[in-house]
C-alpha cells in the first residue's frame, strides 16, 4: 500500500476511535439502565446465553478475557460459573472501567486494564477463553482485532463474539426499525440527555457486516471451527469459534 494511503487509513482509524471515545465518556454512567431499557431486558437473557455458549469443557483457574469488556457484565457472568477463574476485563476508555469498578462488589477478584483491543498489553497465547461483547462493531480496525483476539489466545483457546444483527422476518424487522429509530435516541435524550449515541448505536448496527460476511472476516483471520448462533430472531448472533 502506498504510504499515504496508510496515513489516510491511520487518520480515518484515529477520528474513528476518537468519535467512539465520545460516546462511551458520555453515556458511561448510565450505560447498564440504557441498556435495560433499550433491548426491554433482553440484553441480560443474550449475556447469559452467551456464557452458557462457552460450555462444560472448562474447569478449575482458566485465564479469562472480556475485551471490550465495559462495566463488566459479562465478566461477572463469567465468574458466577467459573468461580477459580483469572478474570481480565480490557477496555480503551476509562470511564467506562471506573462504572464497571463501582458496580464490581468484589472489586480484588478481578483485574482491570485500560488497553486498545487492536493492541492488546497481553502476552501471546495467554487465555483460555476471550469474550467480546457488543464490542467488535466499535473497534476503529475490526480486523487487527480479531488478529489480537487470536494471537492472545491458548492453541486451545475458545473465541465467543456477540454483536448485533438484523432481524431476518419481514415484521419483526419493521418493528424493530421502528423502535431503533422512533424510540431508543429519545430514551437517550431522556437518560443520558443526548440522542447523538444512541443515534450512532443504530447506524453502526445497519453497517455491520451480515452473518455470512463477518462469518468470512473470522476464517479469513484464523479462527477455526465457527459456529453461529442467533438469538431473539437475529437481533443478535454469537459467533462462537477456537484459535485451532
Ligand atoms: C457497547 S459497549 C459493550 C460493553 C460490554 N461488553 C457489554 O456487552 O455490555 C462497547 C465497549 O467497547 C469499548 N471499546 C470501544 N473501542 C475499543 C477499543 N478499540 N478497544 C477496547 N475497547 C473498546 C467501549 O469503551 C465500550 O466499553
Amino acid at each position: 500500500m502506498p504510504k499515504n494511503d496508510l496515513n489516510t487509513e491511520n487518520n480515518e482509524e484515529k477520528k474513528h476511535a476518537s468519535y467512539v471515545k465520545g460516546v462511551f465518556d458520555n453515556v458511561a454512567d448510565k450505560y447498564d439502565i440504557m441498556n435495560d431499557f433499550m433491548s426491554l431486558g433482553l440484553q441480560r437473557y443474550w449475556k447469559d446465553k452467551l456464557i452458557q455458549m462457552v460450555g462444560n469443557n472448562f474447569s478449575g483457574p482458566l485465564d479469562y478475557i472480556d475485551l471490550a469488556g465495559g462495566t463488566g457484565d459479562v465478566a461477572l457472568k463469567f465468574k458466577r460459573k467459573f468461580p477459580e477463574a483469572n478474570i481480565n476485563i480490557i477496555d480503551k476508555n476509562i470511564e467506562m472501567i471506573k462504572a464497571g469498578i463501582s458496580k464490581n462488589p468484589n472489586k480484588s477478584n478481578i483485574n482491570y486494564l485500560c488497553s486498545s483491543g487492536e493492541d492488546m498489553a497481553i502476552k501471546d497465547n495467554f487465555a483460555d477463553v476471550l469474550t467480546l461483547s457488543f464490542g467488535i462493531r466499535n473497534m476503529s480496525n475490526r480486523k487487527k482485532c480479531l488478529e489480537e483476539c487470536l494471537r492472545v489466545l491458548k492453541p486451545s483457546g475458545l473465541f465467543l463474539c456477540m454483536e448485533f444483527s438484523m432481524p431476518e422476518n419481514y415484521t419483526l424487522r419493521n418493528i424493530y426499525d421502528a423502535w431503533s429509530y422512533g424510540i431508543i435516541p429519545n430514551l437517550g435524550k431522556l437518560i443520558v440527555g443526548s440522542s447523538e449515541p444512541y443515534e450512532y448505536l443504530v447506524d453502526s448496527i445497519r453497517s455491520f457486516p451480515s452473518p455470512n460476511e463477518f462469518s468470512k472476516i473470522l476464517r479469513s483471520v484464523g479462527f477455526k471451527k465457527l459456529s453461529i448462533r442467533q438469538l431473539s430472531g437475529n437481533i443478535v448472533c454469537v459467533y462462537r469459534a477456537n484459535k485451532n
